[in-house]
């Protein structure tokens, strides 16, 4: 008797352990999946352009910052803003590089007509700890001249922790040649 109920709770117990792991397994499956691209991401990518916008850190009436030479893969001529901006109600520090390209565009022309050669916004907003504690915390996001979000070549939106655990991407690159807090230029 006493032996036979043993045997039940064991039987019992494997049967539980076999259901319940293909499930927790395809739950944290499916959260890591998105490291970047999902419904959050893309709704705060938004504030933060409209944040930004209101601010004149982009957009058309943006502040005209002195442009540099950068390197690829971003603008060959950027212009970098580094500040705080109020999203919903917190404060964050942003670091918004306008990436500028095509012929002409050299640091004089890109400063007389700053709306003439932009390709794209890339943004690092820092978010409160604990949102990518292995990466500063950042969030990225690339935006097309418009404020619509860019995509990659999966058609995934480049916003939150983008690429995050690929050997390719924002992330990617910033871990290898940036500083401790991922910025490169500030190294
Ligand atoms: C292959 C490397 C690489 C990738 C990928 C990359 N960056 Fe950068 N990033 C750089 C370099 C290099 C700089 C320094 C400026 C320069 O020399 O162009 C930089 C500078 C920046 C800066 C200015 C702050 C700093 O770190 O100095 C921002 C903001 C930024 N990148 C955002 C992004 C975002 C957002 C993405 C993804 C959509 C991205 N970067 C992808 C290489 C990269």
């Amino acid at each position: 008797m006493l032996l036979n109920s043993t045997k039940s709770i064991i039987v019992f117990s494997i049967v539980a352990t076999s259901l319940s792991l293909p499930l927790s397994y395809a739950l944290s499956q499916g959260k890591s999946e998105m490291p970047f691209g999902g419904s959050q991401d893309v709704a705060f990518a938004k504030r933060l352009w409209s944040a930004l916008k209101s601010a004149d850190i982009v957009g058309a009436n943006r502040i005209n910052v002195r442009p540099f030479e950068g390197n690829e893969p971003h603008g060959s001529i950027q212009q970098v803003l580094d500040t705080n901006v109020k999203v919903q109600k917190r404060t964050g520090r942003v670091i918004v590089k306008v990436n500028h390209m095509g012929e002409g565009a050299d640091i004089d022309t890109v400063h007389a007509n700053p709306n003439k050669y932009v390709a794209a916004y890339t943004v690092m907003f820092k978010k409160p700890k604990g949102y990518d504690p292995e990466n500063q915390d950042w969030f990225w996001v690339k935006y097309n001249p418009d404020g619509s979000l860019d995509t990659n070549p999966k058609g995934m939106m480049l916003a939150g922790r983008v690429a995050k655990g690929m050997d390719e991407g924002c992330i990617a690159c910033h871990r290898s040649i940036g500083g401790d807090d991922l910025e490169i230029l500030k190294k």
